[in-house]
């Protein structure tokens, strides 16, 4: 005959299938009941999520649990975990979800960069802003995930491939930033055309096989749009912060919108807008021509409730001799001096 305590004592250790966590640290045994002619064991078990094939599953092991343990029979009901329980619980298990794609790292903040369509200066601010953390003292990681358009290993000057250890894909470092990207693996820059499914296991790849070490920040170039990819590091990266790149003009950032929009819906949280090629400076008079419109920026950051993380003017890097990087600014430059901004209130708004 099971007693009360031996029952919960059975209970305790059981994990709740979607938060990862014994039902003791959840409360998720909520009664129990024993009827002792019968040898009958009851009990109510509160779980995330009700009525799913986990919950079939959870059932059974209670069932077999108790059996196991001497009851006749079991009886088994299942309510839902008060809100407040969830919440606290739901945010550590998509953490551990995520850390699983890094070897196990939890303290990994993921940026992805986003933009409502192609040439708004996306790879631009991704790249730049990955050095900028790094010059910052931050250990930066990049994983180029506009598969088809990938661009970041020309922008940064890399020429060099990355090596194979052992099982795993060593990333190619260059400016103290640790880059993977599908231009890496293709031929001759030779277009790629990739089926649905290869696309999300491209991007598993990129982070299990891949040997990132310790990384503070992983940034990731989105293709442009809401496109698949864009949708599978939503639903990969659940805790991933997001930055919206946009251009001044209020149609683009029209266009944005929806970028942020599916970032809002999949509950990523926006860190803010970069309004990229805002103005253009003359070197001669110093004033500032608004070439592609003016407010875009603000207007985007208003309808995602969230701020203009920087305005980047019309300019390109300083043209050095010794180092080949087309699309890198210098720490000097005035866009370089910019992307020190937005990578300073970047560690600020995630530490
Ligand atoms: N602020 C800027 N000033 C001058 N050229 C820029 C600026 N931002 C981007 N570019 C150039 O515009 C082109 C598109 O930028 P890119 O970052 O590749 O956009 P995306 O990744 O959104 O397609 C590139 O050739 C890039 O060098
Ligand atoms: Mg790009």
């Amino acid at each position: 005959m099971l007693t009360n305590e031996e029952v919960i004592k059975l209970l305790q250790p059981i994990e709740d299938p979607f938060l990862h966590k014994t039902l003791e640290e959840t409360g998720g045994v909520e009664e129990i009941k024993i009827k002792e002619e019968k040898n009958h064991v009851s009990v109510k078990i509160a779980v995330a999520k009700t009525n799913t094939a986990e919950q079939m599953q959870l059932q059974q092991e209670i069932v077999n649990v108790l059996k196991g343990a001497g009851a006749a029979t079991v009886g088994l009901r299942f309510t839902q975990l008060p809100d407040e329980v969830i919440q606290k619980y739901e945010q550590t298990a998509k953490k551990a979800e995520e850390a699983k794609l890094l070897g196990g790292q939890t303290d990994t903040t993921f940026i992805s960069v986003a933009s409502g369509k192609g040439g708004v200066g996306k790879s631009t601010v991704t790249v730049n802003l990955a050095i900028a953390l790094s010059r910052l003292g931050k250990k930066v990681g990049i994983i180029d995930a506009d598969i088809y358009g990938f661009s970041v290993p020309d922008m940064m000057g890399v020429e060099e491939r990355p090596v194979v250890r052992g099982e795993k894909i060593i990333p190619v470092e260059r400016f103290g930033v640790k880059v993977i990207s599908m231009g890496f693996f293709v031929e001759d820059n030779s277009p790629i055309i990739w089926r649905g499914p290869m696309l999300g296991k491209m991007l598993t790849s990129f982070f299990k096989e891949v040997e990132w070490g310790e990384l503070d920040y992983l940034l990731l170039d989105l293709p442009p749009g809401t496109g698949d990819v864009a949708l599978d590091v939503h639903a990969m990266l659940p805790t991933s912060k997001e930055i919206i790149v946009t251009t001044p003009h209020p149609t683009a950032a029209f266009v944005a919108a929806r970028a942020g929009q599916m970032a809002l819906k999949t509950d990523h949280d926006i860190l803010g807008v970069v309004e990229n090629m805002a103005f253009f400076e003359s070197k001669l008079t110093g004033e500032k021509e608004f070439v592609f419109g003016r407010g875009g920026g603000a207007k985007l950051a208003d309808q995602l409730q969230t701020e203009v993380l920087g305005q980047l003017p019309l300019q390109q890097p300083f043209e050095e001799e010794e180092v080949f990087a087309p699309s890198v600014y210098q720490e000097d430059h005035p866009t370089g001096k910019v992307f020190r901004n937005i990578a300073a209130k970047v560690i600020d708004k995630t530490s």
